[in-house]
């Protein structure tokens, strides 16, 4: 598509909510061409709302990034694009004894193989005008071991060392390259689009208990703590604007410290202190279990006397 205006154009994926429909809004109040992408644009009215609330427009786009012909169809559309945004992501809880294969590929075709393709895709206009940004969104589970989310921390271990190496071959091209770490925050990820493997609950598992203690631990210690993804998103429309860019971006508290901990040579008494918390927390949903059990076998008539 010819360009009609000057300004730089940033293709965003996954905006359908969370970090990229935030990004997607500020990027366009800064003066950016956007162009919101998502696989669902049944989607599009909470964006299309944010944006109208926010005074500006965007272009927003159908792209499903783990189908490269979506993806090819998109990038010639709207080429050149001067900033890439690796946004789009998902999750599936549980042990990876629990998780299928379908689920584990499933997660790695999205968070890596999807951005690999787009990155693919998008980097040879940007080589050919020695010109571009591309951010990839990781996570803190990139940096550090996720217990119960494994399939998700090897996909963005995955991707950390994707941006890492492509970094310097992009150097000569005066591409950069730039990963952001993020820790938990309150977007749909943890909410309405955080998944359960289909074996999550299955009582014939060894880590039966430990998966819902794992999520006990979730709704009671770890999401009620989450930052504010508008920060992320703030943080993303700056590094746009920078001439020199760091590689690594971690933002939040949780994913401050923990990755401190990893430098200092910590993990391992990090991983203990997560261990102790989860068999509290496994304590704790077991004792709930039982109680919802006793209080199910009585009948009507005993709880009307009880009461
Ligand atoms: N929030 C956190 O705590 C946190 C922490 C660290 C990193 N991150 C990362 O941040 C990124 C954004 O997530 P979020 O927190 O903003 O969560 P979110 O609100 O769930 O947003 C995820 C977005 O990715 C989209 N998506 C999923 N699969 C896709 C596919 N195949 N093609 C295109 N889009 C797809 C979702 O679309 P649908 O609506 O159609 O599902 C949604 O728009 C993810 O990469 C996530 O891993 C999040």
């Amino acid at each position: 598509m010819p360009r009609l205006n000057q300004k730089r154009r940033v293709l965003i994926t996954g905006c359908s909510s969370g970090f990229g429909l935030l990004t997607a809004v500020k990027a366009a109040q800064a003066g950016y061409d956007v162009v919101a992408t998502m696989r669902n644009l049944d989607k599009a009215g909470y964006l299309t709302k944010a944006l109208d609330q926010g005074g500006t427009t965007a272009t927003i786009e159908k792209m499903d990034i783990t189908n490269p012909d979506s993806i090819r169809e998109i990038v010639e559309k709207h080429a050149p694009i001067d900033v890439l945004i690796n946004n789009a992501g998902i999750l599936i809880m549980g042990s990876f004894l629990d998780l299928t294969e379908a689920e584990v590929r499933r997660v790695l075709e999205t968070n890596y193989f999807g951005a690999v393709e787009l990155t693919r895709a998008v980097a040879p206009s940007m080589i050919e005008r020695q010109s571009g940004i591309i951010i990839n969104i990781a996570s803190l589970a990139g940096c550090v071991g996720h217990p119960f989310n494994s399939a998700y921390a090897a996909s963005k271990h995955a991707l950390i060392g994707f941006s890492q190496s492509i970094r310097v071959e992009l150097m000569p091209f005066n591409v950069k390259v730039v990963s952001m770490e993020p820790g938990y925050h309150k977007t749909e990820i943890i909410r309405a689009n955080a998944n359960l493997s289909e074996n999550f609950y299955n009582r014939k598992s060894p880590f039966f208990e430990w998966n819902r203690g794992f999520l006990r631990l979730m709704m009671d210690r770890v999401i009620p703590k989450a930052g504010e993804p508008e920060a992320v998103a703030d943080k993303i429309v700056k590094i746009m604007e920078l001439d020199k860019p760091q590689l690594h971006y971690v933002l939040g508290r949780d994913a401050r410290w923990a990755t401190r901990f990893e430098w200092l040579g910590l993990g391992q008494w990090l991983a203990c202190k997560v261990f102790e918390k989860l068999e509290i927390a496994r304590h704790r949903e077991n004792r709930r279990a039982e109680y919802k059990k006793k209080r199910r076998k009585q009948t009507p008539t005993t709880r009307t006397q009880e009461s």
